[in-house]
């Protein structure tokens, strides 16, 4: 275990990434001196290596594109999203986010009034966004931590706008397979639009051939949400789409504020690279395993209650620990997410294995 005095020394020098850096980019995006000074910040599921090098470069070079509109950045991306994800350009909208593309769902059915229909706790934006417009929101409780796809399915009725699955789940990590998804969206489809967050999909094992893409392209009442913030690690360069059937697509582009163009053509640049950079997604895939497979250790030689993740974060029980352990890692400068709705629960993102040890380090410090 690394002294707090030396560890802090060690962040500052941001060499603790270095060997599996080298690896995905030549310069080392683990510089936390840069980027959060002397913070560990396992709050916000962001993924630690990225931006791949390829994004960084596409960056630089499209700089020099930044005195035109980003329409042409905007054609090409969906382009190249179609061609992997197996559907049309048609199917595609393009938005600085998938939060904006959140927001859009939530605009749209909530100024419907009725209800929108989703677990709990799941990642609530859409929701909470389409209250706002005095729409309701009907949250049914986690199934043993799944989301609850049966009782879902039973609460739909004549007011319900909207169903919104989030799989995997976000906090718990959660994920329901396809196969065992399919039967219950496609039946919900035909009472209710549905829309499902597919933020984590690339870090399920089988990965985007696990998405509704296909299916979304085909049925007017599936919407897919999906973002480059997660595993290409470009949380702060905004980009996200939706896939769906280009009658919703045109719904959507209807009510879209700022006439399509909100990203940057930088960002679009570095979204289009990253679209093919197999390498770099595997290796963040296969690194975030690894760091997670590290807490798993920890967690089952500390009989910590958790939940095997398909995601970058992993959900569990803090009874095993002192009270207040999100202030008390945070007064170490490790920042993790509780939530006032669910006591007794935390989630951890998974960053490096360097960060995860310094997390293990100061949690197993807090043991009760
Ligand atoms: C499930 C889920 N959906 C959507 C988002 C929004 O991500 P972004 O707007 O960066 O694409 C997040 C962010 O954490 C998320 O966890």
């Amino acid at each position: 275990m690394i002294s707090s005095y030396n560890r802090r020394d060690w962040l500052k020098t941001g060499l603790y990434g270095l060997g599996a850096v080298s690896l995905l980019t030549n310069s080392s995006p683990f510089d936390l001196k840069r980027r959060h000074k002397d913070v560990v910040r396992l709050s916000h599921n962001e993924n630690p290596y990225g931006p791949s090098a390829n994004a960084r470069e596409a960056i630089i070079q499209s700089i020099s594109k930044g005195n035109r509109y980003p329409r042409q950045a905007i054609t090409d991306l969906k382009e190249v999203i179609a061609s992997k994800e197996g559907v049309q350009a048609k199917n595609i909208l393009i938005t600085a986010g998938s939060t904006e593309i959140l927001g859009l769902m939530g605009l749209i059915y909530g100024i419907q009034k009725g209800n929108i229909i989703s677990g709990f706790p799941t990642f609530d934006y859409l929701m909470s966004y389409s209250k706002n417009f005095d729409s309701e929101w009907i949250r049914i409780p986690l199934d043993k931590e799944m989301y609850p796809l049966k009782k879902i399915e039973e609460r739909i009725d004549s007011n319900t706008k909207l169903v919104f699955i989030c799989n995997p789940n976000n906090p718990t990590g959660t994920y329901i397979p396809k196969s065992d998804m399919k039967v219950s969206i496609l039946s919900m489809a035909q009472k209710t639009p549905v829309f499902v967050d597919e933020a984590y999909i690339e870090f399920t094992e089988g990965g985007i051939n696990n998405s509704f893409a296909h299916i979304a392209a085909r049925n007017p009442n599936v919407v897919v949400g999906r973002t480059f913030s997660k595993i290409y690690g470009m949380a702060g360069l905004r980009i996200g789409y939706a896939i769906a059937h280009e009658d919703s697509i045109k719904v959507m582009q209807k009510y879209f504020m700022g006439r399509m163009v909100t990203p940057s053509v930088t960002s679009l640049e570095a979204a289009k690279v990253s679209v093919g950079d197999d390498l770099f997604a595997e290796k963040s895939k296969s690194l975030t395993l690894e760091a997670k497979q590290m807490v798993y250790t920890a967690f089952e030689q500390w009989a910590v209650k958790h939940w095997r993740s398909h995601t970058n974060f992993i959900w569990f029980k803090t009874n095993k620990f002192l009270p207040g352990i999100y202030g008390s890692l945070e007064k170490k400068n490790v920042f993790i997410r509780t939530y006032s709705h669910t006591p007794g629960y935390a989630r951890v993102s998974i960053g490096t294995k360097e960060e995860i040890q310094i997390f293990l380090d100061e949690l197993g410090g807090l043991i009760a």
